[in-house]
């Protein structure tokens, strides 16, 4: 009787271990799947800590330290689909025919076919729109929202004024192809900062750079175009009619781009997207492209040489295919703030942010400038322009470089502000009015001699500072 009991014993465990250990293995690949599917950050995200002074002023979004983020659905496999928000919905339509696994053959077709390109997105539009859920939904979206999907298949704005058929204002007795194009948004109003940026950081022509020992004869530097982006004001609106001002600007500066779109928050993206066009028709051979605001300082000089050294690198031409550097947000969650002048509601889009490069201040390659421009074919347009160059750059798998010397968010305190040399330690700093902009510049120009060897700032030096 004993010896029986004990085989069947023997029967149980040898039958039910592996039933058992099957079972944990099955909840552990489980838990593991959801949990790498619920992880929707994109490779490369860069998440580090964030002061009070992290309010981004054009983009939103808060960091990860924030628990903001989505519920994770019942059902993981459902998750990156997000159906139900209006701009994942349409652009998963879209990058559902560029999938290498779905449609290996997909990649290629297109490729140099724009109205291809544009029947995909009007297709992807038209299906989403005619949902009836979608009608529903559109209908509770923000009125600023609503208005941006009203005109979101729109990007073909003419053109209202333009350089005289170049790349822009210093286009003289270069000798060799321009290093750097300063493309600028403003509006029509800020006149004061557009002639503030050409007397300083944004001068034209041959720039000289700095950091090169100049008691050995070492010196360096590129020539420089200048452009600035406008949307068009409406007159009613305004109260003036500023366009035959901007005409004569531009005959006398011949650095004016302006299309015939509302120049709106929520309209900035199409700058984004009509200079590059613009960009890869007139500016072939320029190796970078400054994108930034009229309210930034740049240390020009410091600039060209910075980029003169990316060039001297080794592999300095693959490099420059996917070369983007600013001041790099990663992980950043939509605002929901619904009164928020960023707001965007999840039935409009779901997910965190990809990462991307502060919209104050970018620069990025030439190279990229075009690949940009290819890739911005095949994505739907997103109200707030800088997320959306980060939406391009992951469909390019390419990703920005965080340099500590773009301040997007200014000095993180006075204490290194004030400190002499101060200025020549940075590519650009925001924010700051004309009128301090002069000031900086003349300031730079007169501290050349002590200041001109000290290195860009560095992420150590901010390590050291204690926190606030
Ligand atoms: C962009 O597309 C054009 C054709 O439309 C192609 O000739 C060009 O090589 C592409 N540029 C880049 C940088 O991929
Ligand atoms: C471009 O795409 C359109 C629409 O898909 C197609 O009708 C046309 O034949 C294509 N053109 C070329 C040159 O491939
Ligand atoms: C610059 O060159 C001079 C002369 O060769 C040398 O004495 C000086 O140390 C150099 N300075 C730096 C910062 O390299
Ligand atoms: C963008 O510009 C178009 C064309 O001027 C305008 O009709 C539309 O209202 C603007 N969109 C937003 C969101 O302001
Ligand atoms: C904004 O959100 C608050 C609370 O979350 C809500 O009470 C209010 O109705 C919302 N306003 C709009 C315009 O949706």
């Amino acid at each position: 009787m004993a010896r029986c009991y004990c085989r069947w014993r023997n029967v149980l465990i040898c039958v039910c271990t592996p039933c058992i250990c099957l079972v944990l293995l099955f909840f552990y690949v489980a838990v593991m799947l959801s949990m790498s599917m619920n992880s929707t950050t994109p490779a490369g995200t860069v998440v580090w800590e964030s002061g009070p002074q992290s309010a981004h002023f054009v983009a939103p979004g808060i960091f990860s330290s924030n628990n903001n983020f989505p519920p994770v659905p019942k059902t993981f496999w459902e998750l990156h689909l997000h159906r139900d928000a209006f701009w994942n919905h349409l652009q998963l339509a879209v990058d559902h025919h560029f999938n290498p696994i779905l449609h290996p053959d997909n990649m290629k077709t297109g490729s140099d076919n724009t109205t291809f390109y544009e029947s995909l997105l009007r297709q992807s539009f038209a299906l989403v729109t005619d949902l009836d859920t979608t009608k529903r939904n559109l209908d509770k979206l923000p009125e600023q929202i609503q208005e941006f999907v009203s005109h979101m298949e729109m990007r073909d704005y003419p053109t209202l004024i333009q350089p005289d058929g170049v790349c822009g204002a210093g286009a003289k007795d270069e000798k060799e192809p321009p290093l750097l194009v300063l493309a600028i948004k403003t509006t029509e109003l800020n006149f004061k900062n557009r002639q503030a940026i050409r007397q300083t950081w944004g001068h034209a022509g041959w720039v000289t750079g700095e950091g090169r020992n100049r008691s050995r004869g070492e010196q360096d530097g590129g020539y420089v175009r200048r452009v600035f982006l406008l949307g068009k004001e409406s007159p009613e609106e305004l109260g003036v009619d500023l366009s035959e001002l901007l005409e004569i600007e531009n005959k006398h500066y011949g650095d004016i781009l302006q299309w015939d779109f509302k120049d709106t928050f929520f309209n900035l993206t199409l700058k984004d997207v009509l200079f590059w066009k613009w960009f890869s028709r007139f500016c072939g051979q320029t190796r970078f492209v400054f994108k930034g605001d009229d309210d930034v300082f740049v240390n020009t000089p410091k600039m060209i040489t910075y980029l003169q050294d990316q060039l001297k690198k080794p592999n300095a031409d693959e490099t420059m295919k996917d070369f983007m550097v600013g001041d790099v947000i990663g992980a950043a969650i939509p605002n929901r703030v619904n009164d928020s002048k960023y707001f965007i509601p999840d039935s409009f889009y779901k997910g965190l942010y990809p990462t991307y490069a502060g919209g104050g201040g970018v620069v990025y390659s030439g190279l990229l400038t075009k690949r940009l421009h290819n890739m911005s074919k095949r994505v739907h347009l997103f109200p707030i322009d800088d997320v959306y160059v980060g939406m391009c750059m992951i469909r390019l798998d390419a990703h920005p470089v965080h340099h500590p010397a773009f301040l997007t968010f200014d000095f993180p305190d006075k204490e290194e502000e004030e400190e002499l040399c101060s200025y020549h330690r940075i590519l650009l700093v925001h924010k700051r009015s004309p009128y301090q902009i002069v000031k900086l510049w003349t300031h730079i120009k007169n501290t050349e001699t002590q200041c001109w060897d000290v290195p860009l700032r560095n992420e150590d030096k901010r390590e050291k500072k204690p926190k606030l």
